[in-house]
């Protein structure tokens, strides 16, 4: 077998905002309409903080506005409640993100029911959960959208592909097999409580690994030739003292058996910003009655 081409996101997701950037633009001068994301984080943790910095930063690169609010660890309920109301109710601000996890005391399924539907770029609200699930146009969790993406552009249709999906959070594994099924895929999510990962997996056409485990699929799960998405971003310890990121998949026993496989970093990663800036701009659109 030889070795699987590599999915590059990274190039895919600098594309998508190039083009994105002249969207802007166009609008801009069309509708005199400048595209607001808020992006809400509370407490310190410190891949929060690159996250935030990254989204930031990314959203002024395309001609968006960004607002950053970091609020204390200690924020209390209400106050954050207070923010998204604010938030909400502000014409400038066309997407919410509040960043998770959240710390411990804090309820994040309340906090993501206050945000309005129309402004939840994360597409974590129960009202966008249930339109995606119904078939219904909705705003669209960000890292699902950007692996379809990926799959739809190595693999064209997908029609009647069997796709297994590893990890079943809201984030992640649940929306993902919602959109697959709308591509008519076959689709089965495993979990920890599956029997027998390995076995599942040697049936999928498709692999998308969003455990959250370094390394967690093997090469000898994979079915010969299957596409692979890797969502896992771990942080994992080198013999020389420093650190580097590792997916979900073993990127090196996989490139020997699988079709095509996304590396980590610059598969998936680069692709949920670039989609997050996606939705912010079709939330804003949305919210001012123009329809694409
Ligand atoms: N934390 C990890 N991924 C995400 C995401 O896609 N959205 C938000 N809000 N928080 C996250």
């Amino acid at each position: 077998m030889s070795r699987a081409s590599i999915i590059d996101g990274k190039a895919f997701a600098e594309n998508l905002t190039r083009k994105m950037a002249e969207e802007v633009a166009s609008i801009r001068e069309t509708y005199g309409l400048v595209p607001g994301l808020a992006v809400v984080l509370v407490g310190d943790d410190p891949a929060s903080q690159v996250y935030v910095r990254n989204k930031a930063r990314q959203t002024e690169a395309v001609g968006m506005r960004s607002f950053e609010h970091r609020l204390p660890s200690e924020t209390s309920q209400k106050d954050l409640l207070d923010l998204i109301g604010q938030l909400n109710k502000n014409p400038v601000v066309h997407g919410i993100l509040v960043q998770l996890p959240l710390p411990r005391h804090l309820d994040s399924a309340s906090v993501i029911d206050s945000i309005d539907p129309a402004k939840d770029v994360d597409g974590f609200h129960v009202t966008n959960v249930g339109r995606l699930n119904a078939g219904l146009p909705s705003l669209i969790p960000c890292t699902p959208k950007g692996c379809l993406m990926l799959l739809k552009n190595h693999l064209g249709n997908l029609s009647g592909k069997h796709a297994v999906i590893i990890g079943r959070s809201n984030i992640v594994g649940k929306p993902m097999s919602a959109l697959l099924l709308r591509e008519h895929c076959t689709v089965t999510v495993v979990h920890s409580r599956t029997h027998d990962v390995a076995s599942e997996c040697r049936r999928a056409d498709i692999l998308v690994a969003a455990v959250g485990q370094s390394e967690f699929v093997r090469g000898d799960w994979i079915k010969p030739g299957a596409t692979v998405i890797d969502v896992g971003i771990n942080r994992v310890a080198t013999t020389d003292g420093s650190t580097r990121l590792v997916g979900d998949v073993n990127l090196r026993e996989a490139q020997e058996i699988a079709g095509a496989i996304t590396p980590v970093p610059g598969g998936v990663g680069p692709m949920t910003i670039a989609c997050l800036l996606q939705n912010t701009l079709e939330a804003a659109l949305c919210q001012i009655g123009v329809n694409r």
